[in-house]
């Protein structure tokens, strides 16, 4: 693996002043926007109190805050402030969604999702089939990342109480249908969680129109706060804690909030709701001028995988004819990318993911995930899309043609 870059050094491309590395690990993380720093700032300035204290103004002021920001959250998806309960992150609101639901209700009791989700639902999944006698069926998914509706309609059992199905996928960024997978579910009476921490910045989700009974989402991934996530719950679904030790959240995530966290995810989410579709809009225009130059100049050597089904637009999956993404990775010091999610690349595993779309071992590693954010710019896509290319062609060509090409590539920029 390739040794990080951590120096910072700036260069002007195509008139711009770009700081490298250039950050596009989007999946793996998003700045922290500077009006939500700001507001949590302000709450750490003026908030001392625990937001559970009833006794003192202290408190009450800090719960106010918690329920704005429940309010914030609410409005991106549709729901009600009281059905977002605060976890830690999405790893454990997605955990409190398949192990809450299985532990409330009584067996025989069966769990539908899916091969190509974050470990966060595998894993617990995995432990509930061993342990705690659940069946589990993970569905497959075609070449393009995608399930077959059919197939799940026709694993639906009547002891089946739960499908999860991600929104958007973390290393390919494609999207599942998530409105006819809680429609199914919905006149089936099945509750249907979805994972959205990928889709969330960038796509409509409205819990009521698309049937959804329980949501995962994550701070850090929505220019908001690490270390803080929800779990939205549909009032009078039943679900058990995690944990044990106090009345906090109605018991079914006790312990006392971080004021200042929640306040910066509701900040957060408020914020998006506010900016989703130019967020949206810009990022589409950066990706097709990303995969405008790789395709036009790596004819048929590039594969982006996703491209021709719904995918969110700030995760592109890029795949290299005859080459290893870590070969490609160590050319490309000035680009912060990743070969996979964050949580496979430290497991040193090949990614599951790909490998449940059918790719082969050589394929898999010859892939790698850039991720665009609100906050990339134009001149660093371009210059993004101009290292891979140059990169790539020195390692195939060898570095007297790079040379060449890589004046192409300059005078390109420039037009
Ligand atoms: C799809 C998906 N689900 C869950 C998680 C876990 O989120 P967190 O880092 O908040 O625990 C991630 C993190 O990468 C993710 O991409």
């Amino acid at each position: 693996m390739r040794s990080p870059t951590t120096e910072h050094r700036q260069i002007t491309f195509a008139g711009e002043i770009l700081t490298l590395p250039i950050y596009l690990d989007y999946q793996a993380s998003t700045p922290l926007d500077p009006q939500v720093e700001k507001a949590m700032a302000d709450c750490q300035k003026y908030l001392p109190g625990n937001p559970h204290s009833n006794t003192h103004s202290f408190g009450h002021k800090a719960r106010r805050k918690i329920e704005e920001a429940q309010g914030h959250i609410a409005g991106l998806i549709n729901a009600q402030p009281h059905e977002i309960i605060f976890t830690s992150g999405a790893t454990e609101a997605n955990n409190l969604a398949l192990l809450g639901i299985a532990n409330a209700l009584s067996s025989p009791r069966h769990i539908i999702s899916v091969r190509t989700e974050h470990e966060s639902i595998l894993q617990p999944l995995e432990y509930l089939a061993a342990y705690e006698d659940i069946d589990v069926t993970v569905l497959s998914v075609d070449k393009n990342g995608l399930i077959d509706i059919d197939a799940l309609t026709s694993t639906i059992r009547p002891e089946t109480i739960l499908v999860s199905v991600m929104a958007a996928n973390n290393e390919t960024g494609i999207c599942q249908d998530i409105s006819a997978i809680g429609r199914i579910c919905a006149e089936r009476d099945i509750l249907f969680h979805t994972d959205t921490v990928q889709a969330l910045a960038t796509e409509k989700i409205d819990v009521i129109a698309q049937d959804i009974s329980l949501l995962s989402l994550s701070g850090h991934k929505l220019y908001g706060p690490m270390g803080i996530g929800a779990l939205y719950v549909r009032e009078r679904t039943d679900i058990a804690p995690l944990f044990y030790g106090g009345a906090q959240q109605r018991s079914i995530r006790p312990g006392t909030l971080p004021t200042a966290a929640c306040v910066g995810l509701g900040e957060a989410c408020r914020i998006i709701a506010e900016n989703r579709s130019s967020d949206h809009n810009h990022l589409q225009r950066l990706r097709s001028i990303i995969t405008h130059h790789l395709t036009t100049e790596l004819v048929n050597a590039v594969e982006i995988n996703g491209e021709e089904v719904p995918h969110i637009p700030g995760c592109l999956s890029l795949s290299f004819a005859d080459m290893d993404a870590e070969n490609l990775l160590y050319e490309l010091p000035d680009l912060a990318v990743s070969t996979g999610s964050a949580c496979s690349t430290m497991a040193g595993e090949p990614s599951h993911v790909l490998k449940a779309m059918g790719r082969s071992a050589v394929e898999t590693a010859a892939t790698f995930r850039l991720g665009i954010g609100r906050t990339t710019t134009e001149a660093e896509a371009r210059y993004a899309a101009a290292q891979i290319i140059t990169a790539y062609r020195r390692l195939t060509a060898g570095n007297e043609t790079a040379e060449i090409l890589g004046k192409t590539i300059q005078h390109n920029r420039v037009s």
